[in-house]
């Protein structure tokens, strides 16, 4: 039976991919406010393909973006059930110019599937629809309950998500939450992640003059925003990539001698960093590997800075302000707003005289750490190994899902992390890529994992 269906997944691999390219080229930008009815229009493709596939799919109405949940409506209450997440809003695509084709025309080149999105997240969690899909078409039934969640405000910090998962507990009732968002150590190893960080952000205002200013005029007598910016920014970090914000690491736990023995068998070196991103070289706090560097210890990053004159030829001008958005990367029992306030306390401190600082869009999610030993996390291992032909390394993810932690504290039930992408597929920047070998692979382990459940 378990091979038939594979089978017939493999058999509608064409399909499968056109499927992906067309949700591909709906351009659903959460962040920018010109893509709202995009974003729409991505829920309700979302909709329809989750109806085709043979569920009871809807949209629901947030303050934000709807959510498209689906279940199955041979629920059976003597199976247990998934609870199928991921996200259908995608990062914003600039630098538009970098791409080598454009971010909302998706096509295949050399085996991967290039668009925004294609990794982060519609290629991941449509091959968990497709594994649904697959069942149905070749038994009529599926051997456990699945309801799917699937959220278009992922990429802005789920905003409007907590309060709908605390208000509807009977709903999403299941028995585990399996997550497919992140990547694979190569297309032969698995990776289960058991901890993600969370985050905290805000954006930094400095005001220095009323209005920009000629800086033949004035220049040598007042204030420059942009150089005192820099100034604030630059006495976060020392120059080993140490955070010396007061207080910032009181609240981090230390790793064992155990954990960091298990975090070392990662595969994962300094030269992959490099290959990775193109950096001339790795850099962070020292007494740290890169793997703990990335999962275990908390970081503080400026993700854009801007003032004055950016456009061709030159603007002799003091600019009035500066600003720059800031985030924190946090590990468990760090408390988002608790490092805000002591990141801006140590701002406020650096700031030279004649500026006027402040600060904005403040927010934040917690870490979250997952347990390894329920029943449910070990059929998911087992499906891994038998797609992948390796068991699972165990991993802690550097980046972040914000309802992570609302799902460990609204609904108490384990948490399944398996990445279905490559370290290599660009997500968050130019040429974003899913490998077709990887989309397949993941509906092979999604429709395994239905069956060792
Ligand atoms: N898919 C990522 C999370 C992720 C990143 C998993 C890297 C594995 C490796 C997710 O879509 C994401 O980007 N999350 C944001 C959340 C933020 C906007 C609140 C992140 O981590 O920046
Ligand atoms: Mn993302």
């Amino acid at each position: 039976m378990l091979s038939q269906v594979l089978e017939y997944a493999r058999s509608q691999r064409e399909r499968y991919v056109e499927d992906l390219l067309e949700y591909l080229a709906i351009p659903s930008v959460s962040a920018q406010p010109d893509h709202a009815r995009d974003v729409k229009m991505a829920a309700l493709w979302l909709a329809d393909y989750l109806r085709a596939a043979g569920l009871r799919a809807e949209l629901i109405a947030t303050p934000g973006h709807p959510l498209v949940y689906a279940e199955w409506s041979g629920h059976d209450h003597h199976r247990p059930t998934v609870l199928i997440y991921g996200h259908y809003d995608v990062q914003p695509a600039e630098p538009f110019e970098l791409w080598q084709s454009d971010p909302f025309q998706p096509v295949v080149r050399d085996g991967y599937i290039y668009a925004r999105g294609a990794s982060d997240n519609k290629g991941q969690h449509l091959a968990h629809v497709n594994a649904v899909a697959s069942y149905l078409r070749c038994e009529g039934t599926l051997p456990v309950n699945v309801k799917f969640l699937l959220e278009g405000e992922e990429e802005i910090g789920s905003p409007n998500l907590g309060s709908f998962i605390a208000q509807h507990r009977d709903l999403l009732a299941c028995d585990c939450v399996m997550i497919s968002d992140g990547s694979l150590r190569s297309l032969t190893q698995p990776v289960l992640t058991y901890g993600l960080r969370g985050l905290a952000g805000f954006e930094v205002h400095v005001r220095c003059l009323a209005h920009d200013v000629h800086s033949g005029h004035y220049g040598g007598n007042v204030q420059n925003p942009a150089l005192a910016l820099a100034q604030i920014l630059a006495a976060l970090k020392d120059a080993a990539g140490r955070v010396t914000v007061p207080g910032f690491y009181d609240d981090v736990r230390t790793l064992s001698a155990e954990e960091r023995r298990s975090l070392a068998r990662i595969p994962y070196s300094e030269a992959d960093l490099v290959r990775e991103t193109g950096a001339l070289a790795a850099f962070g706090e020292p007494e740290f590997t890169i793997s703990e560097r990335r999962g275990a210890r908390p970081t503080l990053e400026v993700n854009g800075m801007w003032s004055g004159y950016i456009g061709p030829g030159s603007k002799t001008i003091i600019p009035a302000t500066a600003h720059a958005k800031i985030t924190c990367r946090l590990v468990p029992h760090q408390e988002p707003m608790k490092v805000i306030q002591q990141v801006q306390a140590a701002m406020r401190a650096a700031a030279p005289a004649g500026v006027e600082i402040s600060f904005s869009d403040e927010r934040g999610s917690p870490a979250s750490l997952i347990a390894l030993d329920a029943a449910e996390v070990q059929a998911a291992i087992r499906a891994a190994q038998h797609t992948y032909g390796n068991p699972p390394l165990y991993e802690l993810e550097g980046g972040s899902i914000p309802i992570v932690h609302d799902f460990q504290t609204q609904l108490g039930k384990p948490i399944i992390l398996l990445g279905f992408g490559l370290p290599e597929d660009n997500i968050h920047a130019p040429n974003e890529r899913f490998a077709l070998s990887c989309y397949e692979k993941g509906m092979e382990a999604s429709i395994r994992f239905l069956a060792e459940l």
